[in-house]
């Protein structure tokens, strides 16, 4: 956790999350699917995070399904499941000649098991990438992710500090988000990283993720570089 005030005005965040919504709006404002406005969030997702990295950024964590969007239509599921099974077979190797680590977080004993596979394969594959780390948050809640640590230190049998418990969450060893996106119009948080955003600086956007840009990007960092992080201080 990030405590002080070096992280004032004019600094570029090390760590951005991004909660991805909108993509089914998205598909229904141009008649196709949903699952059409899925495809382009993902290929979206993957194109924004390589533009975070050229920019310095070193952790990208994006929201790609919670936990509670495991009660949608298992048509819309499916279809969810094949992207992902896409993302992990073909981005593995394009990720990894990049120097991008892939990991996932979020209960994975959600979803069919040849994803758990895919996912380990994917992990290993891009291992020590030092360019930056892309994490994605699917089968994710950030009440579940605090309740597992919970019932982890529990299991210790022993009382745990602040630092203690944030290596216990899905997140351990990666520092807390700097900045917090979400596209789509919404503002609210919908379960995503709970205990690590408490100090995160949020940038709400009303564009729909499949037409989140670069650009916009650009300027979600720059709005970030003018914010002045006091965490509680004066
Ligand atoms: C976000 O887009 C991606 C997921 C939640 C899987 P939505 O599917 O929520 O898109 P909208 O909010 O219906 O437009
Ligand atoms: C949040 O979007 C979850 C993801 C983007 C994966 P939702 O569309 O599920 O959020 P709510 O239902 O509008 O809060
Ligand atoms: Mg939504």
């Amino acid at each position: 956790m990030k405590k002080g005030k070096e992280e004032s005005a004019g600094s570029l965040p090390a760590h951005i999350a991004i909660i991805m919504d909108g993509n089914g709006r998205w598909a229904k404002k141009r008649l196709l699917p949903r699952g059409a406005g899925h495809r382009a969030g993902m290929n979206r997702m993957i194109a924004l995070a390589e533009h975070a990295f050229t920019r310095g950024v070193k952790y990208v964590t994006a929201f790609a399904l919670s936990t509670e969007n495991l009660s949608r239509p298992k048509e819309e599921l499916d279809g969810l499941f094949s992207l992902f099974r896409e993302y992990f077979e073909k981005s593995a190797n394009t990720m990894r000649e990049k120097g991008v680590s892939l990991k996932v977080i979020g209960d994975l004993s959600l979803l069919p098991e040849d994803i758990r596979t895919l996912v380990s394969e994917g992990e290993a594959h891009t291992a020590g990438g030092t360019v930056g780390t892309l994490i994605l948050a699917i089968g994710y809640g950030g009440r579940q992710d605090i309740l597992s640590a919970v019932n982890e230190a529990v299991r210790r049998g022993k009382e745990v500090t602040q630092e203690e418990f944030s290596a216990l969450l899905s997140t351990g060893g990666i520092p807390d988000p700097d900045l917090l996106i979400r596209t789509g119009r919404e503002l609210r948080i919908s379960n995503f990283l709970l205990w690590q955003s408490a100090y995160t600086e949020l940038y709400f956007t009303e564009t729909l993720f499949p037409d989140f840009s670069e650009k916009e990007l650009d300027r979600a960092l720059a709005a970030y570089a003018k914010r002045e992080r006091r965490f509680g201080k004066v």
